[in-house]
């Protein structure tokens, strides 16, 4: 009889691919995927911890198995990823839910297979948590779940400590993996059919640091003149690290998306010094202004946090002003999330809810209003889009055309992992409709 797995991820690309990693061992070791957790003989939660609320929805919905876990007393409950590497909440989460078999961090995910057979042989609760950095474990083999796009890590962890953020504490010091691994990934992946690799690290801008022999462009650039046809994306890319170099290469190899994901959190001057991003809102500008004079179509987006402590609102209108400066063509909006052990936790001046919630409210109609003038431009053209999926709702197909600019449009045969011809008939805000024009491969 078949084992099933399930995994509910929470977060970022990141976890994303690592819940593939874990979905890898879980599948040598047997186990098939399922679609509804009641079914699974083993559930895992890939957890995130960047903001308060992603930390409790995990708790939400690791709370709401227990009545499962009673009728199912052989399934086995997994907790892992940046929730319980945070210092003290390993405990937490075994005193919470006692019902959990396995506890495991960020730098151990690669012995989920050993806390398994542990927990199998009768142990009680298997509370694994690695401090440190983690070695880089080159023998994981991903189950890729979003074909035709594939993420390859090329570095872990992060070193700047903006001062709101808790990745540096649970995913420990930036490492680099081996260009040659990763080429050699990129290449393989490609060879199986793959047509967008997105190379992924916190900072991939800092890539090698010393230790490899290539640096992140010229890393890109190898990766980008492999044969076949393939769209190539890179994120996240820290604004002081963005380099002139960089955006040549972006600029003189077309398989490479013209499309930066550049995190600019904030347009206020004192607010980005104390978060600690160690650059002012006119040398952000001047990145911008340099990746367009080498990329002028370069789509940019952004994250931006509001509600920082002592935000005031000459503060909160300096963001408003980059923002409209910019011209980004999406942005990732966030409330500023007090996270424990971070040097802005321990800021006075913590900005009231009500502040916080009035100020993205006016910022995301901003950003979604330059992104809706954009969409409208698109009328008309005909944009090639990667077919990524079905949306079975709406009963089209969907994919991004290499911006970033998600389009839906209807056809009789499978797409996915096509380069299709759309030509776009109507933009309604975020994302466009229009015809299949041809199907280019
Ligand atoms: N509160 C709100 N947003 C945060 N981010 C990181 N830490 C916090 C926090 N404590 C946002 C940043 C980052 C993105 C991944 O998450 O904008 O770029
Ligand atoms: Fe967090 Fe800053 Fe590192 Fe990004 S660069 S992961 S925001 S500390």
């Amino acid at each position: 009889m078949s084992k099933y797995f399930h995994i509910t991820t929470y977060g970022c690309q990141m976890n994303v691919h690592e819940s593939e990693k874990i979905a890898g061992i879980l599948s040598e070791m047997g186990y098939c995927a399922c679609e509804e957790i009641e079914d699974a003989d083993i559930a895992v939660f890939n957890t995130c911890c960047i903001r308060e609320n992603a930390e409790n929805h995990a708790y939400g919905n690791i709370g709401m198995l227990k009545k499962l876990k009673a009728r199912k007393k052989d399934m086995i409950i997994a907790v892992g990823g940046c929730l319980p590497q945070q210092i003290g909440k390993a405990d937490v989460l075994n005193k919470k839910f006692p019902y959990v078999d396995i506890i495991f961090g960020t730098h151990n995910l690669g012995k989920l297979k050993e806390f398994i057979l542990k927990r199998q042989s009768g142990k009680k609760t298997v509370v694994e948590i690695e401090d440190g950095d983690g070695v880089i474990c080159e023998d994981d083999k991903p189950l890729r779940t979003s074909y035709p796009n594939a993420w390859i890590n090329i570095t872990y962890g992060c070193n700047n400590f903006c001062s709101y953020c808790i990745v540096p504490y649970v995913r420990g010091r930036e490492r680099s993996r081996r260009s040659q691994d990763i080429v050699a990934e990129a290449k393989a992946l490609i060879e199986e059919g793959y047509k967008e690799i997105t190379l992924l690290g916190q900072n991939v801008n800092s890539y090698g640091n010393g230790t490899d022999d290539l640096t992140f462009p010229e890393l890109l650039e190898k990766i980008a003149k492999l044969d076949g046809k393939f769209r190539l994306r890179f994120m996240t890319s820290h604004p002081k690290d963005f380099s002139e170099e960089l955006a040549r290469v972006i600029s003189e190899n077309r398989k490479i998306c013209r499309a930066v994901h550049l995190p600019v959190q904030s347009g206020s001057d004192e607010i980005l010094r104390k978060m600690n991003r160690r650059y002012t809102a006119t040398d952000y500008i001047k990145k911008v202004e340099i990746l367009k004079k080498y990329v002028p179509d370069c789509a940019i987006t952004t994250d931006l946090i509001v509600g920082f402590p002592t935000e005031t609102d000459k503060d909160f209108g300096d963001t408003l002003n980059l923002v409209k400066r910019a011209g980004f063509s999406s942005a990732f909006t966030f409330v500023y999330s007090r996270r424990e052990g971070t040097a802005a936790a321990e800021m006075e001046g913590q900005i009231p809810e009500e502040v916080s919630k009035e100020r993205i409210m006016r910022l995301v109609e901003l950003v979604n209003s330059q992104t809706r003038a954009q969409s409208a431009e698109y009328v008309g053209k005909t944009v090639e889009i990667l077919c990524e999926d079905f949306d079975k709702k709406r009963g089209m197909f969907l994919g991004r055309d290499e911006y970033g600019r998600m389009a839906y449009f209807a056809s009789e045969k499978n797409l996915i992992g096509k380069f299709v011809n759309v030509k776009i008939n109507a933009a309604n805000g975020v994302s466009l409709t229009g015809d299949v024009a041809d199907i280019s491969e």
